[in-house]
């Protein structure tokens, strides 16, 4: 299927999606919310995809943020909208149940900001640019942005970035915590790609266990949180990967997870 506003290619069980508006920066209008809508669905339902790639086109934005000339229209109803449905996107990147890993090449500001967080690791080019700039247009982030900076770098940092509306850069990013990697810009493919290669060869329900007790889990109180992991633990007993992991182990040999 083709869509207006974003790019899809396949590389062994990683997926990449490309948002794809490079002349606005990849900025994040309601139709291309829906477009990733559908790719972050089709993609959670197909079993040949273990490890999902995001970014943008072009050297210079991963996603400027939402688009400022739709919303500049919006009545506080269409806003709600706007706002629950980047919400819903965004929890559905975090639900996936396989890894996401965000390739920020660029601009990652307001609603891009928000994007890369909603995935589970963000790998960063040193050119990469950060920042939760809608206070500058009278606005405050809606697509999860306080909630999930909150959460990632404490609350120090979320209202220092959001209150100023400054950009950070990528090492910045990096010592809050926000971003998991940095590294030279020619490096970034490969590191992406080995790291996406790393995931996609682990065992897919473990991944997904650990996703589910990480971000589920850790929004309960520590003792359901604990119980979450022991069930998430006691599950994988239930799966050839475990079996074949711990006998590999044993056998001296590389495990073959065939996520079942
Ligand atoms: N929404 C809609 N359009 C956007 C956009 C956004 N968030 N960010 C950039 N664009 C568009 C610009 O309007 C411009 O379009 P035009 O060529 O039709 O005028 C095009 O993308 C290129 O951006 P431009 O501003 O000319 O590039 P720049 O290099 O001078 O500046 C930024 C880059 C990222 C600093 C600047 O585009 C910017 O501040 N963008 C908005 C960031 C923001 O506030 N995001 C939060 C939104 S909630």
């Amino acid at each position: 299927m083709a869509y207006r506003n974003l790019e899809i290619s396949n590389r062994g069980a990683v997926r990449t999606i490309v948002v794809n508006r490079p002349d606005k920066l990849n900025a994040l209008n309601r139709d291309t919310l829906n477009e990733l809508g559908l790719v972050f669905a089709q993609a959670a339902q197909d079993d040949a995809v273990r490890v999902v790639v995001l970014t943008g086109a072009g050297e210079k934005a991963f996603v400027a943020g939402a688009d400022i000339a739709e919303m500049n229209g919006y009545t506080p109803v269409q806003a709600q909208g706007f706002s629950r449905a980047g919400q819903r996107l965004m929890t559905s990147i975090e639900r996936l149940g396989k890894p996401v890993i965000a390739r920020v090449q660029g601009f990652a500001l307001g609603g891009g900001m928000e994007l890369a967080m909603a995935c589970h690791l963000r790998v960063a080019s040193e050119k990469a640019k950060f920042g939760q700039p809608e206070i500058n247009l009278g606005l405050i982030p809606g697509f999860g942005g306080t909630q999930r900076l909150l959460r990632l770098a404490g609350r120090g940092a979320a209202l220092e970035l959001c209150l100023t509306g400054a950009p950070i850069n990528a090492q910045r990013a990096y010592e809050l915590g926000i971003v998991t990697r940095v590294v030279a810009p020619e490096a970034l493919d490969e590191a992406v790609n080995t790291l996406a290669d790393q995931l996609a060869a682990a065992a897919p329900l473990a991944a997904a266990g650990i996703l589910d007790a990480v971000l589920q889990g850790g929004e309960t109180a520590i003792d359901q949180g604990l119980e979450f992991e022991t069930q998430g633990f006691a599950l994988a007993f239930s799966t050839g990967d475990m079996r074949e992991g711990t006998t590999a182990f044993l056998e001296k040999r590389k495990p073959q997870f065939t996520g079942r």
